[in-house]
């Protein structure tokens, strides 16, 4: 038993998604969040860039006494992962493994989509590890830039004409690929599931990132005898690089819950 807390870190709000799915998996673990508000987007930046943010988003983690991380962030995951993994020493879970093993599990025509960030689709990293556990599959890969900043200005609904139109532009390409399992590469895009269930139809199955990575981080602490005990309740801190009253106002749609004073703002540019 282990009852130190997790770290979590996103490029800014989107990781909360991971957040709320692993309060409902891991429900006795306190968390420690920090979103990196001051420098969202992550999507289309450097490889050099991305490793420099990342790794001091680490390193503020690191200054609790963590026992795991879960990069929420699809661009860091699929960038970055490697490094950070042999560079310290405890567990630290990404999406890209657990979001392919599912969709590798639900696929049968061994046609599989992968949305996600310029960065992230620019990397391979999904269709190289899709690849890796499946030789034999094939991978559609489509970076879809304007899903982020429209999510966050809370265009994400059914019924609005703008994020419905450009969900058409991006998608439109995938339908009739023979596609039936289509990976939701990035933090934001759970929150699009029924503009993107609507567009695809119901003969292809959404996988989600964060979903599958926090059962995945779940694998590990088990495996690792690192669980808390389960008739603890878990809290949530919140730390973020940016003003944390924008942060707690837009954090509700992610988290679907309110958040009052409940964020602290720190100077990520000291780690
Ligand atoms: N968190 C990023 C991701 O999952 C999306 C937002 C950004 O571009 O920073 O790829």
């Amino acid at each position: 038993m282990d009852t130190r807390p997790i770290g979590v870190f996103d490029s800014g709000l989107g990781g909360l998604t991971a957040v709320r799915a692993l309060r409902r998996i891991l429900p006795a673990e306190d968390l420690i969040y920090f979103g990196d508000t001051a420098r969202v987007p992550y999507g289309g930046r450097s490889r050099e860039t991305l490793l420099k943010y990342a790794s001091q988003d680490v390193r503020f983690l690191r200054s609790f006494d963590i026992k795991a991380i879960l990069v929420a962030c699809g661009t860091v995951s699929t960038t970055s992962l490697d490094t950070l993994q042999a560079e310290n020493d405890l567990p630290i879970v990404g999406v890209v493994e657990p979001t392919c093993r599912r969709a590798l599990a639900v696929t049968k025509t061994k046609r599989v989509g992968v949305i996600a960030t310029l960065a992230s689709i620019r990397s391979g990293m999904y269709e190289a590890t899709l690849r890796r556990m499946d030789p034999a599959v094939e991978v559609v890969g489509r970076a879809c830039p304007l899903f982020v900043p429209l999510v966050e200005n809370r265009r994400y609904q059914r019924g609005d004409v703008v994020i419905e139109t450009v969900a058409r532009e991006y998608l439109e390409p995938l339908r009739g690929t023979g596609l039936d399992t289509l990976i939701l590469g990035c933090t934001h895009y759970p929150l699009l599931v029924d503009v993107i269930a609507e567009i695809m139809g119901p003969g292809v199955t959404l996988v989600s990132a964060g979903e599958e990575s926090a059962y995945e981080l779940k694998r590990t602490l088990q495996a690792g005898d690192a669980l808390s005990p389960p008739d603890r309740r878990g809290a949530t801190a919140f730390y973020v690089s940016d003003r944390a009253e924008d942060f707690e106002e837009t954090a509700s749609v992610f988290l679907q819950e309110e958040l009052h004073h409940a964020a602290q703002r720190i100077d990520i540019d000291q780690y």
